[in-house]
């Protein structure tokens, strides 16, 4: 085979969650044997793909302001007799994929979370068109939106670990329709991968160097892939046993869950596998069973409650963070009461919160009853001052404890190492390089909301600077 030794500029931004992160780099894995290399920005860029998100109306907005901001580069490249392919991927390409052409014309590929193993030959059909000079005004630009019958994992180069940390995506997809969400829409139908195949990318990552995994889906508790045994289907507890067996892998997290998906099998893997994180994102939006009703979540607050309590009993150690949405259609105060009872009665590690943002096509949009900005803004600020303060106790309740660090990187300080605990906070201690994939027992010296410092404890480590 001819190598291409010509190297090839390809520039992606990520929006969105840790699926399109995931997504990207698997992006980057098949376009390298057609000598693309990842590059910081756009400018030098001979492809730039825009990896989009639609959850809330900002994300999309934003991927058209940065299509806006796209365009002179593309232009100034042309006038200097270059190329540059632009193409847009992810969920936005896949909700809009002929609106983004008819807003962005000089976008050459649109392509949805399903489609990005056809690439190779996407951009070797737009490579021609740019070649042939083919009007992409007349709006020629190759849109792909279908969701195929084949898996695209099969079609899938090897993961490429970068770093001691990585993604795996288990399971993608959602049936369950909450009626504020697109993810049905822009992912598709509910899809698990069979195990063997997530063992194997798993023990690829780990012979790379990855000491630990996330694995990844829009519901990853809804996991129900093809078991290696025919006829049969491993959960998602029975998977992270399996993975826990690998030598070599330390630490297993999973993201993110509904409650509804939960089972027995779930809760029992935290307390028999070590190497699961005692750390939890289990999303419940809101805390009024009215608007959890209205939401379509399918489930009550105290159901929450119970799953949460079975949890910390299987794993006494286990903290939880979430999602909200406040100002849901037909949310009163009372209904925002509750959410903050919940929260109150939960004690959160950490959270995310949101305004709700009406989505076009889904049935909360459609609601007559919807809640003003001004509502929506002023309880988000209560609700995120009462997570805030939930974070900083949780972390002010790690100082003088000692947590084991898997380091990560260098820091930006000479002899300083950035690391993770358990709970996935942002820990960063005077350590040698080498300690690098390591994990470490370090004492927690003090605390932020965002991040720890600490000092390694065991005598074999003196940081550079020490
Ligand atoms: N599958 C996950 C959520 C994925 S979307 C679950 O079921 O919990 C990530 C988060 O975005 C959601 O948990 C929700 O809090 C938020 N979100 C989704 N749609 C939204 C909308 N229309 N407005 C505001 N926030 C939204
Ligand atoms: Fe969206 Fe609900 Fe599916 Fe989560 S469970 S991805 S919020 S539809
Ligand atoms: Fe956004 Fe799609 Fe993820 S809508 S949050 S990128 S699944």
């Amino acid at each position: 085979m001819g190598l291409d030794v010509s190297k090839k500029k390809l520039f992606i931004k990520t929006y969105g969650c840790q699926m399109n992160v995931y997504d990207s780099q698997r992006m980057v894995d098949i376009l390298s044997p057609l000598g693309y290399l990842a590059i910081d920005s756009p400018e030098e860029a001979d492809m730039v793909i825009l990896n989009t998100c639609h959850i809330r109306e900002k994300a999309t907005e934003k991927v058209y302001s940065d299509l806006g901001r796209l365009k002179p580069h593309k232009e100034k490249r042309r006038s200097d007799g270059k190329n540059q392919i632009i193409a847009v991927a992810g969920c936005t390409a896949q909700a809009e994929g002929a609106e983004i052409m008819r807003r962005a014309p000089y976008v050459d590929i649109v392509f949805g979370p399903q489609s990005y193993h056809k690439l190779p030959e996407m951009v070797a059909r737009a490579t021609r068109a740019v070649d042939l000079d083919s009007d992409k005004k007349a709006g020629r630009g190759i849109v792909e939106t279908d969701f195929p019958q084949e898996d695209k994992f099969d079609a899938l180069p090897e993961s490429k670990a970068e770093g001691v940390t990585a993604f795996l995506s288990i399971q993608e997809g959602c049936d369950k329709f909450c009626h504020f969400c697109v993810v049905p829409y822009t992912r598709g139908v509910e899809y698990s991968r069979p195990a063997t195949s997530v063992l194997k990318e798993a023990r690829d990552l780990v012979r790379q160097g990855v000491r630990e995994i996330t694995l990844l889906g829009q519901n990853v508790n809804a996991y129900h892939g093809e078991a290696p045994e025919s006829g049969k289907e491993w959960s998602l507890g029975r998977l992270c046993r399996e993975l826990g067996d690998i030598e070599g892998l330390d630490r297993i997290r999973y993201f993110t869950c509904h409650p509804r998906d939960v089972d027995q099998d779930q809760i029992e893997a935290h307390r028999a596998v070590e190497k699961l994180m005692p750390y939890l994102h289990l999303p419940v939006q809101a805390g009024s069973d009215a608007v959890l009703k209205a939401m379509n979540r399918k489930h009550t607050a105290d159901f929450y409650r119970k799953i949460i309590d079975q949890f910390r009993e299987a794993r006494p150690d286990i903290a939880f963070t979430s999602d909200f949405i406040v100002g849901y259609p037909g949310e009163t105060d009372h209904d925002f009461k509750e959410t903050l009872r919940l929260v109150e009665d939960i004690n959160y590690a950490m959270a995310y919160s949101f305004a709700y943002s009406k989505r076009p096509g889904t049935p909360g949009a459609l609601q007559e009853n919807q809640v003003s900005d001004d509502v929506k803004k002023e309880r988000l600020a209560e609700l995120q001052l009462l997570l805030r303060s939930q974070q900083m106790a949780f972390n002010e309740s790690c100082q003088g404890r000692i947590m084991p660090v898997l380091f990560e990187k260098e820091g930006r300080h000479d002899g300083q190492l950035i690391g993770r605990t358990p709970y996935l906070q942002s820990l960063h201690a005077k350590a040698n390089k080498r300690l690098i994939g390591q994990i470490i027992p370090v004492k927690i010296v003090s605390v932020e909301s965002n991040s720890l410092s600490g000092e390694i404890v065991t005598g074999e480590i003196i940081g550079a600077a020490a």
